[in-house]
């Protein structure tokens, strides 16, 4: 036997017990006629403590250690006199009888502590000895928890957990592939999947009627702190539904998560349109943990004041409560800020509602009266301020969409342990892409028209095209897209159009999706489903901000695993097999 209990796992009513523990040390301290060693393992840190006097050569064998090193040792629990309080073992330690040293360890760079003095670099390069710490090892052992519990909901409601392969022919869900030769068939390539989309698809044809899976799915698009190159989404599909049966079954999903892991009540998720968040967020995954929905100021027109006349869109939004702070200083940064290339606005204009009067970069051009007027229709108080921008209305709405982040995070206008989820529904089915000059599919081209716009498939107009809307659907929790669906189209005509639309000639249409379209002849039932970012899941339920702390092995900005040093080059000998040089 290797160890009768675990690190974390000994309490006072264990005094008196034989036991053996086996672990790493964490640290050792020498203190006259004692040495102490403080043991790890996954489940926490006991004490171990040597006695000169009583064993000499135990005690100069237990010295030799260093940290990180494999022991295991035999002993006695016993209460300790000087108790820690902030460990569960805390109060006892364990009296050392004998010590094996089972493997000896290099001085670790860096600390293996919560605080740890090791940057971001070296602790990827020595992952392994970066999970040993507790920050890290918490997340990991937390994903575990989101994990089984969504296993465990979906089980309840029948759903089978069904595998579908990796190597795949591309599937269209809008970033590139990461190809894979064949060497069985050469200058063919498989394509690793961004999703298993139209596998889960076909199973529902095959009858399986309720599907999800654990899934790692691949994306060859630039990363960002929510982004991964592999991630893993909680991948499903349902028959015979319709979208609000989709809705209920995975709010539930996300009701049950925080209950059950967090033992936090959602309320029901308030559901906004994919045109409403635009208007009064100018994103389609609004933070509702703040207000600062925009406000219309086009009553500020006709004042003679060409910035704004000229404009195409005047909005703004009101933070509240903030004039004392809102100094000069302030508004010349934020100025600065949304005048940089990445927001890319002409200037930020500003109305204060103050103790003395109203005081505002516009003044010259509207009277106090007017101001005053303005400020009412919006329901600006005394000590608010409002925020405006001009311009065309998608600039407008992408700058003050920023410029509302922005100004929430600099203030503290975000509160922290606050969750609040959403449905953003009736997205656009298209997208209109100037530069290719061609329709691409918002969500993916397997996605359905809203029933009441099933009409408007058949139209050759471009602007009754952009109008139809999506029976698609995106779950948002705290400004983070969660995960997202649609239900499918299951009529090929209907199949048929839609690639047509998107500038697919048949022939392409039948080379691509040949297989899902020839399914679709043999009894497609009705389906829809959804997916979500496990990654994101986890880390938007724990409030952090990057999803890599939750990747055991994780990639760098530059999509490298910088453990194994991938991705590396191949040599020649496996480039010929391959039929690639
Ligand atoms: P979608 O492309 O919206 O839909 O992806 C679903 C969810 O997967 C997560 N996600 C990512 N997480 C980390 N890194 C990435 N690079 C990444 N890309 C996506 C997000 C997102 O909401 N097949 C459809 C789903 C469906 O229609 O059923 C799909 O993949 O949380």
């Amino acid at each position: 036997m290797y160890r009768s209990h675990t690190c974390g796992e000994l309490r006072i009513t264990d005094v008196n017990k034989e036991v053996i523990l086996a672990g790493w040390v964490q640290t050792i301290r020498n203190l006259g006629g004692l040495s102490f060693i403080d043991l790890r393992d996954r489940y926490g840190i006991t004490q171990i403590a040597f006695n000169i006097e009583s064993n000499p050569a135990l005690c100069e064998k237990a010295r030799t250690c260093g940290r990180e090193f494999v022991i295991q040792i035999h002993g006695k629990v016993c209460e300790r006199s000087s108790k820690n309080l902030s460990r569960p073992t805390g109060d006892i330690e364990i009296i050392a009888s004998q010590l094996s040293i089972l493997n000896a360890s290099k001085v670790p760079p860096f600390t293996i502590e919560d605080e740890s003095d090791g940057g971001e670099d070296i602790r990827m390069k020595y992952r392994y000895l970066d999970i040993r710490r507790n920050p890290v090892k918490v997340k990991i052992m937390f994903r575990h928890q989101v994990a089984l519990h969504t296993r465990k909901y979906l089980s309840s409601l029948d759903f089978l957990e069904i595998e579908t392969p990796y190597l795949i022919k591309s599937t269209p869900e809008g970033a590139r592939d990461f190809v894979v030769p064949s060497r069985m068939n050469q200058g063919q390539w498989y394509a690793l999947p961004q999703s298993p989309q139209t596998f889960k698809q076909i199973l529902m044809v095959g009858g399986m009627d309720k599907y999800f899976q654990i899934v790692r799915c691949f994306r060859d698009e630039d990363l960002r702190a929510d982004r991964q190159p592999e991630f893993t989404q909680i991948d499903c599909e349902m028959a015979f539904v319709n979208q609000e049966d989709i809705l209920n079954t995975f709010e539930g999903l996300i009701k049950y998560l925080f209950n059950e892991i967090l033992h936090i009540d959602l309320d029901a998720f308030p559901r906004i349109t994919y045109d409403e968040a635009m208007e009064n967020y100018g994103n389609d995954k609004p933070d509702l943990r703040f207000d600062m929905k925009f406000v219309d100021l086009e009553g500020l027109r006709g004042k003679g004041f060409q910035v704004i006349d000229s404009a195409e869109y005047i909005r703004g939004f009101v933070v509240k409560e903030i004039e004392t702070k809102f100094t000069n200083k302030e508004i010349n940064e934020l100025t600065e800020w949304v005048k940089r290339p990445q927001i890319g606005a002409k200037g930020l204009m500003y109305i204060k509602f103050t103790n003395e009067g109203i005081k505002s970069s516009i003044s010259k051009f509207y009277s106090e009266e007017d101001l005053t007027t303005i400020g009412s229709s919006i329901d600006a108080k005394t000590g608010d301020v409002v925020l405006i921008l001009t311009g065309s209305k998608n600039s407008v709405l992408k700058q003050l969409s920023e410029l509302r982040l922005e100004v929430a995070r600099r203030n503290n206008l975000i509160p922290e342990n606050v969750f609040k989820p959403l449905w953003v529904i009736d997205f656009p089915l298209h997208e209109w892409n100037e530069e290719d000059q061609r329709f691409f599919a918002m969500h993916h081209p397997f996605t359905s028209p809203l029933p009441d716009d099933l009409h408007k498939m058949k139209s050759s107009d471009r602007s009754t095209i952009e109008s139809i809307r999506a029976a698609a659907y995106d779950l948002v929790l705290n400004g983070t897209e969660l995960g997202g669906g649609s239900i499918r189209i299951h009529d090929r005509e209907l199949q048929a159009r839609n690639f047509e639309l998107l500038g697919f000639t048949k022939e392409e249409a039948e080379h691509q999706f040949g297989f899902i379209l020839g399914a679709f002849e043999y009894g497609a039932p009705p389906h829809g489903g959804i997916a979500f970012g496990l990654d994101r899941v986890c880390s938007v339920m724990q409030g952090s901000t990057t999803i890599r702390d939750y990747i055991a092995f994780p990639k760098n900005n530059m999509g490298r695993d910088t453990m194994i040093d991938a991705p590396s080059s191949i040599d020649e000998k496996q480039l010929k097999e391959l039929g690639i040089i």
